[in-house]
């Protein structure tokens, strides 16, 4: 009896958040280790179910950087970043093409058996990406920045209980694959669809002062003071497109940008449906 009223009263305590929150866009990007281990995986795809059927409107953006390094590696086909960037030659972008798009079909196919709805955009199906050539990616292969998304496209996959779930390969004018940076395409579509929280699931805590000491988990960052520890090189690596896409994400409308931690157990619905909030949230001043 006892533990059946202290579920109600957790219920309850959602109430104000499931309100506030009726027909609002989130997007959230998943990606990383958290993305390769089933249980968690099971567990970030049912709060996004769960958060769809409160009346949210959730749209998933997914990398898949460990299997395209698997596939690579198999093909014998060498791993190579540059500035935090994959080198990308032809033979590599059909690549990433194809193990992205496996990735999304089973995304798309686990919503489903979690009984949420999901609608797929990826490079060999649907797509609502329009990419471009990176401007400081010159002979680094098919690397790719967004030049514009469909809106439309994606807003009329945003139904009640309905998920688009959106790979990270964009195409060119000429039809050509693109690879770009999950991050910054979950931003763009961010501020095409005007989302009100943009929320970016990673295999770290959050910004930490020093590398791997979580005691040193920075709770909320200013956009400017989060440009400062990128000069100081504090932020590095793959946690620069993060910080970018969540400044970008406040320029272009979104109130709240936050990087959790995808393995802590519902990190997603902790972050949405409590007033403490984890990992790091990144504000305009
Ligand atoms: N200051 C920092 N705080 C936390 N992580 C950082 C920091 N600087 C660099 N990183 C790195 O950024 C990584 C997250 O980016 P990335 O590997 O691209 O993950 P994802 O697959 O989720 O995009 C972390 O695993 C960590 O190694
Ligand atoms: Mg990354």
């Amino acid at each position: 009896m006892q533990e059946a009223i202290r579920k109600s009263e957790v219920l309850i305590e959602a109430l104000p958040y499931i309100k506030s929150y009726a027909n609002k866009i989130f997007v959230i990007k998943y990606g990383g280790s958290a993305l390769l281990d089933p249980v968690i995986k099971k567990g970030v795809l049912q709060d996004i179910v769960f958060m769809s059927y409160v009346g949210i409107r959730p749209v998933l953006v997914h990398g898949g950087g460990p299997f395209i390094n698997e596939e690579l590696n198999k093909a014998g086909i060498k791993v190579e970043f540059k500035n935090g960037l994959r080198v990308t030659p032809k033979e590599t972008m059909d690549i990433v093409a194809k193990v992205l798009s496996g990735v999304n079909q089973g995304i798309a196919a686990d919503i489903k058996a979690l009984g949420g709805r999901a609608v797929s955009f990826d490079a060999l199906g649907k797509n609502a990406i329009k990419a471009k050539p990176h401007k400081n990616a010159a002979g680094m292969g098919f690397i790719g920045e967004v030049g514009s998304i469909d809106a439309d496209a994606v807003k009329k996959a945003v139904r009640p209980r309905s998920v688009p779930v959106i790979s990270s390969v964009g195409i060119g004018s000429d039809g050509t694959h693109y690879n770009v940076n999950a991050d910054d395409v979950a931003s763009a579509i961010a501020a095409a669809i005007k989302a009100v929280k943009f929320v970016l699931l990673t295999d770290v805590k959050g910004i930490m002062r020093e590398k791997g000491d979580e005691g040193t988990l920075i709770s909320t960052l200013t956009m400017d003071n989060a440009e400062k520890l990128i000069e100081e090189e504090v932020i590095k690596g793959g946690m620069i497109p993060k910080v970018r896409a969540c400044t970008r994400a406040l320029a272009g409308g979104i109130s709240k940008t936050h990087i959790i931690d995808g393995r802590i157990p519902h990190s997603l619905l902790l972050e949405i449906f409590t007033d403490k909030g984890i990992g790091t949230e990144i504000v305009k001043s």
